[in-house]
């Protein structure tokens, strides 16, 4: 499959996925929407792949939804089309894990982005924000609702109400991103870690992601449940007894994902 707005490269069991609109700071739009959710699907499906990473260049992560493409739309264009949000919740049905590795800004949607996938490892010279406000509009890709329940409240009213910027020490401190690291290091950092999950028993993963997933939309009771389900399901896999047994035995496991 050929691209125009995103390059596509598999490192090992690893899935990169570069955003690449430079010259707009990576601004979002449908085209690259559809192009990434494309790969992000390539990837899932493909056996030889274990966890994937988005990222973009050093000066932008990703600067938000295309305010050009947006700037003369009525407001029957983008409820009929969905323009700007319509294929953004393809991410979230992708069942491996998706890591964001952020440099520099992460804005409106590109924010939004980040906090679509499983976890953001960012670089000491990111800056998040949802500063649609500024623009007479308010997030429109999950800002006013994953925000506050990644932070707060009170940082998600801030950063939506004044719509100011929030560097990566803040950002880190009110549990946005996983890890902050120099910028230079961000992305290998972020292809490691996704290495390291690949490296485990896919089945296991997946569940993982599933469960911490239902923590974040359900109640505790009922995230409880599916979990422990999950826990015991997990004992019908090979890749358990091999886990187990190779502790036991004091060596490395051999997971073969099954
Ligand atoms: N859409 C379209 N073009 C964008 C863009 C965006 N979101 N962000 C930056 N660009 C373009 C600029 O227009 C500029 O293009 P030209 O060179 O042709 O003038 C180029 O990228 C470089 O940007 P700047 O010259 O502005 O770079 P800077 O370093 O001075 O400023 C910035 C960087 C602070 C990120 C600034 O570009 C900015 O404020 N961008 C807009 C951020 C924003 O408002 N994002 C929210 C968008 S709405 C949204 O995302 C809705 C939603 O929830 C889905």
């Amino acid at each position: 499959m050929t691209y125009e707005t995103i390059l596509v490269e598999t490192l090992g069991k690893v899935g990169l996925v570069r955003l690449n609109r430079p010259q707009v700071l990576n601004a979002l739009n449908d085209q690259l929407m559809t192009e990434l959710g494309q790969a992000l699907m390539d990837f899932d499906s493909d056996d030889n792949i274990g966890a994937m990473v988005i990222t973009g260049n050093d000066k932008a992560f990703a600067a938000g939804a295309d305010i050009g493409a947006m700037a003369t739309f009525t407001y029957m264009d983008v409820y009929k089309s969905e323009y700007i949000t319509r294929n953004w919740e393809t991410i979230r049905n992708i069942r491996k894990p998706v890591i964001a590795a952020v440099r520099g800004f992460a804005l409106g949607g590109g924010c939004e982005l980040a906090m679509m996938t499983d976890f953001i490892i960012c670089a000491d010279t990111a800056k998040f924000g949802q500063p649609e406000i500024k623009l007479g509009i308010i997030p429109g890709a999950g800002g006013t609702q994953r925000l506050p329940r990644a932070i707060s409240k009170a940082k998600a009213m801030d950063l939506c109400l004044t719509g100011r910027l929030m560097d990566a020490a803040e950002a880190e401190r009110a549990g946005l991103v996983s890890r902050v690291v120099p910028a230079d290091k961000c992305l290998d950092e972020a292809i490691e870690a996704a290495t390291v999950i690949a490296a485990y028993s896919n089945p296991s993963v997946m569940m993982a992601k599933e469960s911490i997933n239902r923590a974040f939309e359900g109640s505790l009771s009922e995230g409880m449940l599916f979990e422990r389900r999950m826990f015991h399901s997990l004992f019908a896999t090979e890749d358990q007894k091999e886990g187990m047994a190779a502790f036991v035995e004091k060596r490395k496991p051999d997971f073969k994902n099954k």
